[in-house]
């Protein structure tokens, strides 16, 4: 596996690649690399002849000075890590990436509007400004996502739309820890007896999908999390799976999900479950 710095030797590589006819697979990640990210990674192995991995704090992408800076960066342990699972690394620094402020503004709809767009004004954007580079830098077949940022995902498919980008966008399963929680670069900030206790926003989750419809189990998820001191709801809202627009009934929508956002202490952490 190669290190690449600068943008104009990843365009020049990923350019000579599809030139020979290659496939090119690409998985963006802002690093403090985990089983999560690993999984994506060996998706984008085994259907592509290139995987490039980016790893990038995205500055414009965080709208909180505070958890920018506490931000989990490892890139040594993260390059050790990818191996020979990826042909190319894209580790560029933030003046490479934006010489001058980026000045992108991506209007992608009503599903930029609610849970994290609403709760991270600007996050959206910024997750934009740096995604649609990456696609047209390295132009790859296919393109990563995990499902635990799911929202992200409606809103990458929709920048795609929006920039006439080609590369199929592929989403991948929730990777978790034994103990049930999600996996996330931010449990790297929990401590031992925080990581154990967060365990109960999956198990919560889980436990919900006996409840009979949408009041009743949005009453259950909030009354289970209000129960553990150590946590402080966010949101939790129960959704469309493609409009992202809360729904009244599971009877609403063909596909139905719950999206969760929870504080431990001081970490953010998201996850979510399908009820149909
Ligand atoms: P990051 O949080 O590093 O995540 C990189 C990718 O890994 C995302 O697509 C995310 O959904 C996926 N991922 C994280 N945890 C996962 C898990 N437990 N199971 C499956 N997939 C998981 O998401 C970002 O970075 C950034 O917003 C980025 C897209 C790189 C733009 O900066």
């Amino acid at each position: 596996m190669l290190v690449i710095n600068t943008v104009n030797e990843l365009v020049k590589t990923a350019a000579a690649l599809r030139g020979e006819g290659k496939t090119i697979g690409l998985v963006p990640t802002m690093g403090a690399l985990h089983e999560g990210h690993l999984s994506l990674i060996r998706r984008a192995r085994e259907e592509n002849d290139v995987v490039f991995v980016s790893i990038f704090v995205n500055p414009v992408q965080f709208n909180n000075p505070d958890d920018l800076r506490k931000y989990p960066r490892t890139l040594d342990s993260d390059v050790q890590l990818i191996g020979d699972l990826a042909d190319y690394v894209f580790a560029p620094s933030v003046e490479e990436v934006f010489p001058t402020p980026p000045t992108e503004e991506y209007h992608y709809g009503p599903v930029e509007e609610v849970m994290e767009g609403a709760a991270r004004p600007g996050h959206f954007n910024g997750v934009g400004v740096i995604v649609g580079r990456l696609l047209k830098w390295t132009n790859p077949h296919k393109a990563y996502f995990g499902e635990k940022d799911y929202q992200q995902i409606a809103v990458i498919r929709q920048l795609v739309r929006i920039c006439d980008i080609q590369s199929e966008i592929v989403p991948c399963p929730i990777v978790r820890e034994p103990n049930g929680l999600a996996m996330s670069s931010r449990n790297r900030l929990l401590t031992p007896e925080q990581f154990e206790l967060a365990a109960n926003i999956h198990r919560i989750l889980e436990a919900s999908k006996q409840q009979p419809d949408v009041p009743q189990i949005k009453a259950f998820v909030e009354s289970e999390i209000g129960k553990i001191d150590a946590f402080k709801l966010d949101y939790f809202e129960i959704a469309d799976d493609l409009t992202l627009q809360t729904v009244n009934s599971l009877a609403d929508a063909q596909g139905v999900m719950g999206f969760i956002t929870v504080y431990v202490g001081e970490v953010r952490l998201i996850d979510n479950i399908r009820y149909k």
